[in-house]
């Protein structure tokens, strides 16, 4: 709204030595034509106790999209999924399944590297065509959560025969570096993940995917679109109370982890589409005057009623701007899907 700070503390413009995190903890061959590698970069309790201390100090108090998922938030962002106001994962899931041979064809893809792979659930409908054209194909999901990659790796090698998966436990900002080399590496990052990160942060990120493809490599990103602002801003403050409730669990997540007090009812939900910078905000805004304390950071907060804690942006993008973006990160877009109200896209990109 009024003023635009730099919402994201956590991010200090480039990332740790990529060696320094490539601490490979198991190779574990569990089934035939699977293998997982498990990193694990520092712990995750540590950075995200560094981070609330960074975010919750500064001001206006700010907390990274990333924490919102634990158990229960990857529950309730699951729900999100499936509103009636929440058209990005319906809408990215149509533009997939129609499109997903053309979109693998033109990537000339042979294998397909997820970057946060969650479920894996609209991996298939590139896999699918995938391996409908190449009878072989290797799949190789990331994602921090193990039971995520485990489950769909087993499911998936169950379910296509000539796929081979090669998971990846760990964070796709960190562990990139020691990915297979195959040839016509397809990297996927959908659902729009990438609109969580300010500009800054997605030009260093695209930047740095850049140069990790390979002559024949291609990218493809998943991004939500400008449109009307009540179709914006409903997606995002739906009537069913979800999104609100995923909002405020991260208030749980550090009750939870870090010994904090957080009267979840001393908050309300808040998310509006920030035109000039083109991107909804969420808000967690104090109903009240509070006091809130962080056992394990030794953190005492005072909030006065209508103070703001910046939980998420979700950038809007559009088709031309997405693309002078991309080049500005070294980036060429080869191609552009999008469904017929230009509500999401999908974006194909190589190495300029
Ligand atoms: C998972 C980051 C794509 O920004 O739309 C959904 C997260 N936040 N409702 C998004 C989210 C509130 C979502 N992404």
């Amino acid at each position: 709204m009024d003023r635009s700070p730099d919402l994201d503390p956590g991010f200090a413009g480039e990332f740790a030595d990529e060696l320094a995190d490539l601490s490979l903890l198991a190779f574990e061959p569990v089934v035939p034509d699977l293998r997982l590698d498990v990193f694990r970069g520092g712990d995750w309790i540590t950075d995200f106790a560094q981070d609330v201390h960074r975010g919750l100090s500064a001001d206006p108090p700010q907390l990274q999209p990333k924490y919102f998922y634990d158990a229960r938030g990857s529950e309730l962002f699951d729900r999100i999924t499936e509103l009636p106001e929440y058209y990005p994962t319906r809408v990215e899931r149509a533009i997939l399944r129609e499109r997903g041979a053309e979109i693998v064809a033109a990537a000339g893809a042979r294998a397909l590297v997820e970057l946060g792979s969650g479920s894996s659930e609209k991996t298939e409908l590139l896999l699918a065509p995938l391996l409908a054209a190449r009878g072989e194909a290797v799949y190789v999901p990331i994602d921090v959560s193990e039971s995520a990659v485990r489950q769909a790796s087993v499911r998936l090698i169950e379910r296509y025969p000539g796929l081979r998966v090669h998971g990846v436990i760990g964070d796709f900002e960190k562990h990139l570096g020691g990915l297979p080399a195959d040839e016509g590496r397809l990297f996927a990052f959908l659902g729009g993940t990438i609109g969580n990160f300010t500009p800054d942060h997605m030009q260093f990120f695209l930047r740095r995917l850049g140069r990790l493809l390979a002559p024949g490599d291609a990218l493809l990103v998943g991004i939500d679109l400008v449109k009307d602002t009540a179709v914006l801003e409903a997606a995002y403050d739906d009537d069913a109370g979800v999104t609100e409730q995923f909002n405020k669990n991260i208030l749980n997540v550090i009750n939870e982890n870090l010994a904090g007090d957080f009267d979840l009812d001393g908050f309300e939900h808040v998310a509006f589409f920030d035109e000039r910078n083109s991107w909804i905000e969420m808000r967690l805004r104090a109903l009240r005057d509070q006091q809130v304390r962080v056992g394990a950071l030794d953190l005492r907060l005072d909030f006065s009623a209508g103070d703001d804690i910046r939980t998420e942006i979700s950038r809007k993008f559009r088709r031309n701007g997405f693309e002078r973006e991309l080049a500005a990160a070294g980036l060429r877009q080869t191609g552009w899907y999008s469904d017929e109200e230009n509500r999401f896209a999908l974006v194909l990109a190589t190495a300029a």
